[in-house]
């Protein structure tokens, strides 16, 4: 892969399409200075959530995978004013740093960073009825196919679901992988095969990140 091209063509992209935006760039940075994996989404990718929840009228947001709050604090600020925002982190020190993170953005107010992992978390929000309108699930890929049946069972009709990293540079094309991740996003692949009433996509993304892609998702009427 020409990933110095892709990199440099996302740095066009940004420069002609994105305003300066301090405040992502100040997560990045905190981000990397407290050595996180770079594993945030680029900024236009960012960009490409915050116009899905725009474009979808999304009020209540859950992202399923915080690491240091890039995605979180872009989503939330994409909502209007009565938006919430819930995110998960299972990492104590990370959530740490997403916090700290979250507060400095001036979104904090609208965002909930529950700290655990992240099936105990959706557990607790199915039992407590709870309805999103825009799920993002970025989290272990162990465990993609059961973020996206739980993210399933918390939805109404008109809600999107975007789940993260269904390419994996190509690993996911290998039936035979014995990693544990690769075999993660099949298993979501081959579950989103069996549902009737949603209308799915997906893309491949090449980019500062290498090449992945994501699966886009929403619910129809049952
Ligand atoms: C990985 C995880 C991500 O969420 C991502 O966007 C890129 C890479 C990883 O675990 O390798
Ligand atoms: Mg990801």
């Amino acid at each position: 892969m020409q990933t110095e091209i892709h990199t440099q063509i996302d740095a066009y992209f940004e420069q002609n399409f994105l305003k300066p935006d301090p405040i992502l760039d100040r997560i990045a940075q905190a981000s990397t200075e407290n050595g996180l994996v770079p594993h945030a989404v680029t900024r236009l990718q960012a960009g490409f959530l915050a116009m899905l929840i725009q474009m979808s009228r999304a009020k209540t947001v859950l992202e399923i995978g915080c690491l240091g709050g890039y995605s979180a604090v872009a989503m939330a600020r994409a909502l209007p004013d009565t938006g919430r925002l819930l995110t998960t982190e299972i990492d104590t020190r990370t959530a740490k740093i997403a916090q700290a993170n979250i507060d400095g953005s001036g979104f904090g107010d609208r965002i909930e960073l529950r700290v655990g992992p992240a099936m105990d978390v959706l557990n607790q929000e199915r039992a407590a009825g709870s309805i999103f309108d825009f799920v993002f699930i970025d989290a272990d890929k162990v465990n993609h196919k059961n973020y996206l049946e739980r993210a399933l069972e918390m939805s109404k009709p008109g809600s999107v679901i975007v789940a993260d990293n269904i390419v994996r540079g190509g690993a996911v094309l290998d039936a035979q992988s014995q990693e544990n991740s690769v075999k993660g996003v099949r298993d979501m692949i081959a579950f989103a095969r069996t549902l009737d009433h949603v209308q799915m996509t997906a893309m491949q993304t090449v980019g500062e990140k290498g090449y992945d892609g994501m699966a886009i998702f929403r619910v129809g009427d049952p």
